[in-house]
This record gives C-alpha cells, structure tokens and sequence, in this order.
C-alpha cells in the first residue's frame, strides 16, 4: 500500500487511475478543481480515496496538500489540455501547465518527497522524423502545449540534479476510451454512429497517430509507480502502432453496421487554421523492457470496448 497524490483527478486520465488506485488499496489523495459525479461516487465508495478542492496555480493550496498528504508518489496530471485549447489561452496554459507544475516540485522539494510521476505527451517531439519514434527522438515542440509539456520535463530534471528528486516522465499520445471530454476521433465517429447520425469530414483520412486505450494507459501509470529504480526518466506509454483516421473509421463502420460515416484523404488539422505536426507511432520497447509494460489493446479491441461502454452508457440515459 502506497499514498498517492493525483493532481488533476477529474479529468479522464484522472478519475481513471484514482479509481485503480483506490481499487488496489492504495491511500490516494485526489487534487482537482473540480468534483465531478463520478469522483464523487468513487470517494463514496472507497474509504481509502479522499478528495481535495483546489487550484495548482495557488501555492497555499498545493503546500497544504502536499503537507497533510505526505505521499510516496505524486502523479501529476492536473493541466490545460490540448493543442486547440493551448491555442486560445496561451497565458493560462502556461500557468497552469508550468506553473502549477512548479508549485508542485518547489512544494515537494521543501517537504522533501521524492517520487513526481508527470503525464508528459507526444507533441513535446514536434514533427516526428520517422512513422515511430523512439524516446530519443529529438524534442522540437511547437505550439503552447507541447511548449509547455516539455518545459515541464526539462524543469523536473533539475529537481532530479540539484534536489535528488525522481521525476519520471510518461509520454502518451491520444488516449481515448468512455469518459473522454473532448471532441474527438475515434469518439466522434462512435457517438455518431450509436446515436444514428451521419458524420463525413472531407479530410484528414491519411493522418496517422498512436491511439492509446484509457486502461492500457492507466496500467502504463500502476506499472511506472510499482518500480523502484528507474534507470530512464522518461517512457512512451502508447501501442507502438499509428492507425490511420480512415482505418478508425472502417473499424467503427464495421462495428456498428449500417453507421452513416466517412472520411475524406489528406491531412487532419484540427480546425480554425491550426494544423497537426507530422505524428505516428510510439514505440514503446523500453516501457515493455523496463516495466513489463504491455499493451492489451490494439486498434481494433480499444475502439469495440468503447463502443460497448458508449452503448451501454446511451442505454442508461434513454
Ligand atoms: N488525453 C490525452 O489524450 C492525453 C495525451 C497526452 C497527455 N495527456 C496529459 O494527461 C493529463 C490529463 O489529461 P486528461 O485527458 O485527463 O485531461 P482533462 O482535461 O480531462 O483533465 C485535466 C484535469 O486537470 C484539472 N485542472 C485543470 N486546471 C487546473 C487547475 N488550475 N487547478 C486544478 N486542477 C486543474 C481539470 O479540472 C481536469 O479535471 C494532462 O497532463 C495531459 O496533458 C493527455
């Protein structure tokens, strides 16, 4: 049994690795500004699981946190997530995503915890050089949210150098699965196609991306935190594959027969003018050779649990 601090425990990653630590018997303590139906429900139901309100750009309220906590480990996920959401606010993503994480490693460093377990991402990379890439590939980020992920990285490490903390970073791509709050594919498509409504976008049918189901992602996170010793800081938590836009989409149309969808060739940009870097897939050799990390599902089994659970989730509301 471990105590656990998740920041950001509201969200989708969030409320999904609470509910599995919580399930294990761990004492976890969950920062969120917010307190949704399902963190709630959970609370209610572990007694091991305790909720905390607060904002991570307030330092009283992360050092307090932190003070009465007093966790082996914290999993860092509270941010402004996003590309398209980086773009619109670019001061409060950088506050929140670099300086809430600051708050966070200043506040461990003066309580003297050690272990700060970041949920990093792919678009630290920039353009992908290659159609799957490595850890070592070369960070070039562009656009406030990957600035700001990877600026948390390099931030953490001189924690690691000058205060002997350990701060691992997991880089992950796009984690789908039932819960996701934000727009997007394969969600979009599944929501249309159980809902009986036609969805045909004209482009963006050739892009290519790691699609990353919600409980591998969280295995990836349990995994990171049962090891002792890291010999590496960072790891891809990912399946190492890169489906394309239009295969998600035939997967979908195959799944539920009859669905109304298309996508069209060419690129994916994610509207108002901003366009997708070049992505692909993460390969995620070391997390399997260092954390006996596996992937459970591919493409094709993420996207039929989800559309079970979508299915099941339209049928409870009906
Ligand atoms: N979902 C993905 O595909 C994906 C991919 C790569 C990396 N990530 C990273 O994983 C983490 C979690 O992502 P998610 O998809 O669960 O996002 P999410 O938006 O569902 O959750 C983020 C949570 O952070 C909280 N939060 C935001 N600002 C806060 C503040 N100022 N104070 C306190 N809490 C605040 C929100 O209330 C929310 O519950 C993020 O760090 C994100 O960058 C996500």
């Amino acid at each position: 049994m471990s105590r656990i601090v998740v920041t950001g425990a509201n969200g989708f990653l969030g409320s999904a690795v609470v509910a599995a630590l919580a399930a294990r018997g761990d004492e976890v303590t969950a920062f969120d500004m917010a307190q949704g139906p399902a963190l709630q429900a959970a609370a209610a139901r572990f007694p091991n699981l305790r909720l905390v309100s607060g904002e991570i750009t307030e330092w009283q309220h992360v050092v307090e946190l932190l003070r009465r906590a007093e966790p082996d480990a914290v999993v860092h996920l509270a941010a402004i997530v996003g590309v398209v959401n980086s773009m619109a606010a670019p001061f409060a993503t950088m506050r929140v995503n670099i300086g809430g994480a600051l708050n966070v490693l200043e506040a461990m460093r003066l309580l003297g915890l050690k272990r700060f377990v970041n949920m990093s991402s792919e678009e630290i990379y920039g353009d992908f050089e290659s159609a799957r890439i490595t850890e070592d590939h070369p960070c070039r980020p562009v656009m406030p949210y990957g600035i700001s992920k990877f600026a948390v990285e390099q931030l953490a490490r001189d924690y690691v150098r000058l205060h002997g903390m350990e701060c691992i970073h997991l880089r992950t791509c796009w984690v789908y699965g039932p819960g996701l709050p934000r727009p997007r594919i394969p969600k979009t498509f599944i929501d249309a196609a159980l809902k009986g409504e036609p969805l045909h976008m004209a482009s963006g049918g050739d892009f290519r991306v790691d699609q990353v189901y919600i409980g591998d992602l969280v295995a990836g996170v349990l995994a990171v935190l049962d090891k002792t010793d890291h010999r590496f800081d960072a790891y891809h938590i990912a399946t190492g594959a890169s489906p394309s836009l239009r295969e998600i989409v035939e997967i979908v149309k195959e799944l539920v027969p009859g669905a109304d969808l298309s996508i069209g060739p060419g690129p994916y940009d994610f509207g108002r003018g901003i366009a997708t870097v070049r992505k692909g897939a993460l390969d995620v050799s070391r997390a399997r050779a260092e954390l006996g990390y596996v992937p459970k599902y591919d493409i094709r089994a993420g996207i039929a649990a989800n559309v079970e659970a979508t299915r099941r989730a339209l049928a409870a509301t009906a």
